[in-house]
């Protein structure tokens, strides 16, 4: 099978990483790819968004499956797109139609959806310009701290948590004039739910599921979960705290209806549903949908994934997820990210990386997310570098081997985070 995968960053170095393991593929491509992703298959370089230029490729080439790593094409319809031309509607494309993304896309419509279906999630309102004083009552009958959600893309820029009501009420404003563009003329506020979080991926082929192993990812820059949020600075998986009891809660309250929600509101959706979830005194409730995998949670799941990750997806695209098999590696799986200095504000780029070899000789895996190739030598092309993952039989021991790794790469102003995995 020829495979097509979209996407530049880490997650999608992983997911090629895992595709290329399978004998069922014959060529694997990625676009664009970044200086990792080419170990694994051939880079092109076309956006994950130009569909027209996608679509030439994907009938030049003979590609039988499109396998998208972010969510932008999927918000823009990629799937719709392939399906509805019949040159290309043959071609597999896993991921989501363009109104099963918008669980994604709008924050409103994924509020909607799970009042609709009885999925608990936190209490909310809705509200635009013309109904800003409803939004002004609403914040007066929640506690502080206050979170408000642009309704739209944001590059997980969209929420703000703001600790007084003045604040709340002052960037409620700010939002609706404009503050993220269109993506904030609709705004969600909602109530603040304290736990801690987890990241659950299913696949679905739209009537049946398998969950993948449960991860955590670490968004602050700082150590403690303090700073600036990013887009992800490290991963692990299993999550104690999601066991089976908790988990059972995942799958009866909020998985099923979900999947059944989905297809019985007619929406087709063969690909990835991303849980964002917290566990609230033992209750899971939903932060979030995203409709593509976690990064850098992928970088850890795709270690704990033992069966043919191919197999899994020819069964979300054919219908027949139910007969295949998912196995898990029972290890702990750890990711760290190697970040430029500066980063998730202003950085520079192009700084040589050393260490690499040396790195390649242990037992880790490396997944590139902002990398290049120049002159012969690879340089930094990104706010988060490089992602060093590792097995071990316990958290500590799989952290230990990322982070002795961690310090042998080395590039000027290199940084991350000494403790992930600290509140598990
Ligand atoms: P999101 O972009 O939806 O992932 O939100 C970013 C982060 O804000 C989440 O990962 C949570 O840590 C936090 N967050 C979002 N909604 C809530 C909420 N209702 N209560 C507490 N924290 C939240
Ligand atoms: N790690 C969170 C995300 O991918 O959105």
């Amino acid at each position: 099978m020829k495979i097509l995968l979209l996407g530049s960053g880490g997650r999608e170095h992983a997911l090629a990483w895992k595709i290329a393991q399978s004998a069922r593929v014959e060529k694997l491509y990625i676009a664009p790819g970044n200086a990792g992703t080419n170990a694994a298959g051939e880079n092109v370089d076309m956006k994950a968004t130009d569909f027209p230029a996608l679509k030439a490729f994907a009938l030049e080439k003979g590609i039988d499956m499109i396998v998208v790593g972010p969510e932008d094409p999927l918000v823009q319809g990629i799937f719709d797109y392939f399906k509805a031309d019949a040159a290309t509607a043959h071609i597999a494309v896993i991921g989501p139609t363009a109104k099963g993304a918008m669980l994604e896309g709008s924050k409103e419509f994924a509020k909607e959806f799970m009042v609709r279906h009885n999925i608990p999630t936190a209490r909310y309102k809705s509200v635009t310009s013309a109904t800003l004083q409803e939004g002004l009552d609403f914040l007066e009958t929640l506690e502080a701290p206050y979170v408000l959600k642009a309704d739209g893309l944001c590059a997980g820029k969209g929420v703000l948590i703001l600790p007084t009501l003045e604040e709340a009420k002052s960037e409620l404003k700010e939002m609706l004039g404009g503050m993220f563009g269109d993506a904030s003329a609709t705004v969600v506020i909602e109530e603040f739910l304290s736990g801690i979080e987890c990241s659950v991926f299913v696949m679905t082929d739209g009537r049946h599921y398998k969950v993948l192993p449960v991860a955590k990812d670490y968004k602050r820059i700082g150590e403690g979960d303090k700073g600036l949020n990013t887009g992800g600075m490290g991963s692990v998986t299993p999550v104690p705290f999601a066991d089976e009891v908790f988990m059972e809660k995942v799958r009866t309250r909020i998985i099923e209806p979900t999947v059944n929600g989905l297809q019985e509101e007619g929406i087709r959706y063969q690909g990835f549903i991303f849980l964002g979830l917290i566990n609230v005194k033992g209750e899971p409730m939903v932060i979030e949908y995203n409709v593509r995998m976690g990064d850098p949670e992928t970088e850890s799941v795709m270690l704990r994934i033992k069966s043919d990750f191919v197999e899994l997806l020819e069964g979300v695209a054919q219908g027949d997820l139910d007969r295949r098999t998912l196995e898990f590696d029972p290890r702990t799986a750890a990711c760290v990210m190697l970040v430029s200095g500066g980063y998730p504000e202003a950085y520079e780029k192009g700084k040589v990386m050393s260490g690499l070899e040396q790195a390649a000789q242990t037992d880790s895996i490396l997944f590139h997310a902002g990398t290049a190739m120049k002159d012969g030598q690879t340089v930094t092309n990104g706010g988060r570098v490089i992602a060093v993952c590792s097995y071990g039989d316990t958290k500590e021991e799989a952290l230990a081997k990322s982070y002795k790794v961690a310090d042998r790469i080395d590039f000027e102003k290199k940084y991350f985070r000494r403790d992930i995995g600290f509140d598990l």
